[in-house]
């Protein structure tokens, strides 16, 4: 089994929002990697990143992400920072990827007010997620096989695009 569709981007890009409405749209189930790491390990994602640190919390992530695409048919949407295992990156290869792009500008906006995510809480956002992007967009663009930008129109709109494309 193969699933239909990986989602990824940053935080912010719309990957939770998208990948519901997607699954819906296409009558699939939406596997959330980060629901599924928090399921696994029983704590919330800050808390893991507190209690054992972010080292942990990639591998586990990696693991789950592996499981995942061999298992799951439906629609897979990935932790922001998922595609920075070299593991990860490779086992990608071959499958349906949607890069859900956004600009720094509006994933900031969508992402400042929300404490859930240990990346980018503390010191200061727009720097943190100006670096983050630096590291992650060619890495992004590395494993895409379908690109789409979701800060200039609405989610539905997003879903409709892929639908046709998927
Ligand atoms: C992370 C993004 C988060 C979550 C964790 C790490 C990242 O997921 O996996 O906090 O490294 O960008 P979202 O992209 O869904 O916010």
């Amino acid at each position: 089994m193969t699933p239909r569709a990986v989602l990824i981007g940053p935080p912010g890009a719309g990957k939770s929002t998208i990948g519901r409405r997607l699954a819906n749209a296409l009558e699939l189930e939406l596997l959330d990697t980060d629901v599924e790491i928090e399921r696994r390990v029983g704590r919330t994602i800050p808390e893991i990143f507190a209690a054992e640190g972010e080292e942990y919390f990639r591998e586990v992530e990696e693991q789950v992400v592996a499981e995942a695409l061999e298992s799951h048919a439906g629609i897979v949407s990935l932790g922001g920072g998922a595609i920075l295992s070299d593991r990860t990156r490779s086992r990608l290869a071959g499958h349906t990827v949607v890069y859900l792009e956004i600009s720094v500008a509006e994933g900031l906006k969508r992402t400042g007010t929300n404490t859930g995510r240990p990346l980018l809480t503390g010191g200061d956002p727009k720097a943190r997620y100006q670096a983050l992007m630096r590291r992650r967009r060619p890495l992004y663009r590395q494993v895409a096989s379908i690109k789409v930008r979701t800060d200039a129109r609405s989610p539905s709109r997003v879903v409709q695009q892929l639908v046709k494309k998927l």
